[in-house]
């Protein structure tokens, strides 16, 4: 087991003090060692570690499949490369949703494993009782409602959430359940902006938008998104800030050229070492042509020779 100490620099209480001073809170998926690095160095006080990362790293086409294995391995090498962020961890399908004594031991193992601050579960009302037993055992909780993608079998799709009274007004009451079970966060996907908003201004911790419009207290995106990792994936809720993905492929394109033209490595690229060594290693290991009683006669030769040292 690897684990480094839980103090890290950004704890659930900075991140409520961002909120009361208006400051908006980026968060961002990580899945790695490098990624998270690199986030941490940008400045990105949270790292989420996101079932996402079934979809996004492994190639599922949901992230039903991921188990609690899978997040540990992952969350792992995030909390390695996190100096200063908050690293939270999602509970993935069917890790909680059997009741809270399983959440429990699900969330226990995860925190212990990893070495992360805290782990987030979907679900609203349903999920409120839950929350409160991880909250009493001493486990911060994010919550996750609006679109919850480990449901996205029950809602046909990844559809806007809320968008009617009904749904709307259910999914304010979720947001407070949350917040009154202990919850220390909200994320709202894929949200009206207005109901975002006005679910925003009704509980008194932070929500984190991702499709939720900007009057949120803080957003969260996947990274690969945010990253233009993929051709195929542009949700409509995030932006492009970069083009990594052409970036990786052309410089991939470029060295299998060059491998291929012979023209890497060069000199530079490559090691060198002592003549009188590689003459050694020549006569005690004769190439299939060369006569073994030459290949025997150079080697007595350098082994009589005095070394460079004497
Ligand atoms: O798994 C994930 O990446 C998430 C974000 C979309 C909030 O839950």
């Amino acid at each position: 087991m690897s684990v480094k100490p839980s103090s890290r620099a950004i704890t659930v209480l900075d991140l409520q003090r961002m909120r009361e001073q208006g400051k908006p809170i980026s968060m961002l998926t990580a899945y790695d060692y490098p990624t998270a690095k690199m986030a941490d160095a940008a400045g990105i006080p949270i790292l989420l570690v996101g079932d996402s990362l079934g979809m996004v790293v492994l190639g599922y086409d949901s992230t039903v499949p991921v188990t609690v294995d899978d997040m540990i391995h992952h969350g792992k090498a995030v909390v390695r490369g996190a100096q200063r962020a908050h690293v939270v961890v999602d509970m993935p399908f069917g890790s909680y949703q059997t009741g809270w004594q399983d959440a429990l031991r699900n969330a226990t193992r995860i925190m212990q494993e990893t070495g992360c601050g805290s782990v987030k579960l979907e679900g609203g009302e349903r999920s409120a009782e839950t929350v409160r037993h991880l909250v009493d055992a001493g486990i911060p909780v994010m919550g996750h409602i609006g679109l919850t993608p480990q449901s996205v079998n029950a809602f046909g799709g990844f559809k806007v959430q809320g968008k009617t009274p009904r749904e709307a007004v259910h999914l304010i009451q979720d947001a407070k359940a949350l917040a009154e079970a202990g919850a220390y966060a909200i994320v709202l996907e894929l949200v009206p902006t207005a109901l975002a908003h006005m679910i925003t201004q009704r509980v008194s911790v932070p929500t984190i938008g991702i499709g939720a419009g900007p009057f949120c207290s803080g957003q969260v995106q996947v990274v690969h998104d945010i990253l233009g990792m993929y051709d195929d994936i542009n949700p409509k809720h995030a932006r492009r800030f970069g083009e990594i993905g052409d970036a990786t492929r052309a410089a991939m394109t470029a060295y299998r050229e060059a491998v291929e033209a012979g023209t890497f490595p060069a000199a530079a690229e490559s090691f060198y070492m002592d003549e009188h060594a590689l003459e050694l290693i020549r006569a005690m290991t004769p190439s299939a042509e060369q006569d073994m009683s030459e290949a025997e006669r150079v080697l007595r030769d350098l082994e009589d020779a005095p070394t460079r040292s004497e």
